[in-house]
C-alpha cells in the first residue's frame, strides 16, 4: 500500500501507546508454560506479537483474544504438544529466537520459519548455545530459517553471549527453564532485561548480579494477570515528530520506562531535547510513567544540537536509530552513528534503507560499514519514500515527511503494522496542519 503524507505544523495532545512488543512476546511465551490462566492486558497490537500467539496455538496452547486482552491457558513446562505443521514466525525475529529457546526444551520435533526477510536473518547465535544445552537444530546453511528443532534432555550451561542481544539471552534463559540446575548467562553489555523481570513475575528463581543472570531450571511457573506498558520504541516516532515540529507539545502516558530502554530519552536530552518525566511508577516489576516532549520554539531554531552515538549507547538505542537519523539531519551539528553493524541484520539492512530514504528526501549521509555520518541543518524534500517492508523505516520516514516541503508518498507503508497498526491514525489525530 502506498500512502500519501502531508507536511504538518506541529503535534499536540496526550496519548497512550499500545503494549510494548518486547514485553508482550515474553508475557505470552511465559504464560504458555506457566500453570493456569494468565490474563495479559494491553498486549501489543502488532503482527509480530500475533505471530507469537499463533505459534503457541499450533503448540496446543488455548488462547483467547479480545482486542488488546489475551487469555492464555498454560499447561506448565510439559503442556506443549508437537505441532502438526511448520510454525510461522512471520516477520518476527523475537518470535523465532525466543520461542526456539522454549522448543529446545520440548521432547518433540518442531519446525519454525518466517517470511522472506526473516529467512535472511542469522540464527547461528541461538543455535550455538541451544546445542550446547543438548538440543539438535538444523538450519538452512547452518544459520538461516527454517529451523528444525529436536528438543528435550537439556543440561544447564554457563554461557557468555558473544553478541549483545536480548533475544539470544532470552532464548538461553527460556531453554534453561527445562534444564535441571542453575544456568548462567553473561552479557557483554547491558541489553533489555524484560525476560529477567518477567521470569521473576511468573515465579522463576532468577538472580541478577552485575552482567550475570542466573536461572534455576524446572520451576513451576504460576499464571499471572499483567498489563503491558506502552511501547517506548513506538514512542520514538511521536517524540521525533514533536521534536521536529516547532510549537509541539505532546504527553505520552502509561509508557514503559525501563532503564534498559530509556537511553533514547538520554540521547535526545544530550542533544538538547526538552523531554520531561512527569510521573514514574512501577508495575509488575517494569517502570512506567508519563513524559512530556516539547518541540523547538520557532521554525528558525534547529530542533536539536546533534552528537555522536557509539559503543554501548548504540546497542541501547538500536531500534530507535532510524528515527534518530532523521532527527540528526535536522539538528544543528548533525549526527554520527558508530558501532551499529547489528543494524544491517534487522528486518532490513537499516543502514542502507535509512540512507536510501534520506537520499530520496535530498538529505546527504555518508555510509560506513557500521554506521552513518549525517550532516546537520538539512531540509527534507517531498519525495517518494519506501519502507522496503520494514516497520521502523516506514514510521521514521512518515515522521520525516511531516517536515517536508510538500506531499510525500510512502510505498509499503502498511509495514508499520508489524509493530504498530494504529500508527498512522494516531499520527493524524495529533498533527495540526
Ligand atoms: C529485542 C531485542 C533486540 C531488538 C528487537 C527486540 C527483544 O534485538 O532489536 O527489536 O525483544 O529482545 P537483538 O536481540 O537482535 O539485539
Amino acid at each position: 500500500m502506498t500512502r500519501k503524507l502531508q507536511p504538518a505544523r506541529s503535534v499536540k495532545g496526550r496519548i497512550w501507546l499500545p503494549g510494548d512488543k518486547s514485553i508482550s512476546h515474553r508475557y505470552a511465551l511465559l504464560a504458555a508454560v506457566a500453570e493456569g490462566r494468565s490474563v495479559i492486558r494491553n498486549y501489543s497490537t502488532g503482527a509480530d506479537c500475533a505471530a507469537t500467539l499463533e505459534c503457541l496455538r499450533s503448540l496446543s496452547v488455548p488462547i483467547d483474544r479480545d482486542g488488546n486482552e489475551v487469555i492464555v491457558e498454560g499447561g506448565g513446562l510439559s503442556g506443549l504438544k508437537a505441532p502438526a505443521g511448520m510454525l510461522d514466525a512471520g516477520n518476527s525475529g523475537s518470535t523465532i529466537r525466543m520461542l526456539s529457546g522454549i522448543l529446545a526444551g520440548q521432547p518433540f520435533i518442531s519446525e519454525i520459519t518466517g517470511d522472506e526477510s526473516l529467512s535472511r536473518r542469522p540464527m547461528k547465535r541461538i543455535i550455538t548455545p541451544l546445542e550446547q544445552m543438548g538440543a539438535r537444530i538444523d538450519a538452512r546453511e547452518g544459520n538461516f530459517p527454517p529451523l528444525r528443532i529436536l528438543g528435550g534432555g537439556l543440561n544447564a550451561i554457563d554461557y557468555e553471549l558473544p553478541v549483545a542481544s536480548a533475544q539470544v539471552k532470552t532464548a538461553v534463559l527460556f531453554a534453561a527453564l527445562s534444564a535441571p540446575g542453575w544456568t548462567s548467562v553473561r552479557e557483554p553489555l547491558p541489553v533489555r532485561d524484560h525476560s529477567e523481570i518477567a521470569l521473576g513475575e511468573f515465579g522463576a528463581d532468577v538472580e541478577v548480579e552485575g552482567n550475570e543472570i542466573r536461572l534455576l531450571g524446572q520451576p513451576r511457573l504460576t499464571a499471572r494477570e499483567l498489563t503491558v506498558p506502552g511501547d517506548i520504541s513506538s514512542s520514538a516516532f511521536f517524540i521525533g515528530a514533536a521534536l521536529l515540529l516547532p510549537g509541539s507539545e505532546l504527553k505520552i502516558d502509561g509508557l514503559g520506562l525501563n532503564p534498559t530502554r530509556t537511553s533514547l530519552l538520554d540521547v535526545l536530552r544530550g542533544m538538547g531535547a526538552d523531554i520531561r518525566i512527569l510521573d514514574r511508577r512501577c508495575k509488575y516489576g517494569e517502570p512506567i510513567g508519563e513524559i512530556l516532549v516539547c518541540g523547538p520554539e520557532s521554525a528558525r531554531q534547529a530542533p536539536l544540537q546533534g552528537g555522536v552515538i557509539e559503543g554501548d549507547m548504540t546497542a541501547a538505542v538500536i531500534d530507535e536509530i532510524p528515527m534518530l537519523a532523521v532527527l540528526g539531519a535536522a539538528s544543528a551539528d548533525g549526527l554520527i552513528i558508530r558501532d551499529a553493524g547489528e543494524l544491517r541484520l534487522k528486518e532490513t539492512d537499516r543502514i542502507t534503507t535509512v540512507a536510501d530514504n534520506l537520499a530520496r528526501m535530498g538529505v546527504t549521509a555518508e555510509v560506513d560499514p557500521d554506521g552513518l555520518r549525517i550532516p546537520g541543518r538539512q531540509s527534507f524534500r517531498a519525495s517518494r519514500l519506501d519502507s522496503f517492508g520494514d516497520h521502523r523505516i516506514a514510521m521514521a520516514f512518515a515522521v520525516a515527511s511531516l517536515k517536508a516541503n510538500g506531499e510525500s508518498e510512502l510505498r509499503n507503508a502498511d509495514a508499520a503494522s508489524v509493530s504498530f497498526p494504529e500508527f498512522y491514525d494516531l499520527l493524524d489525530q495529533i498533527t495540526e496542519a
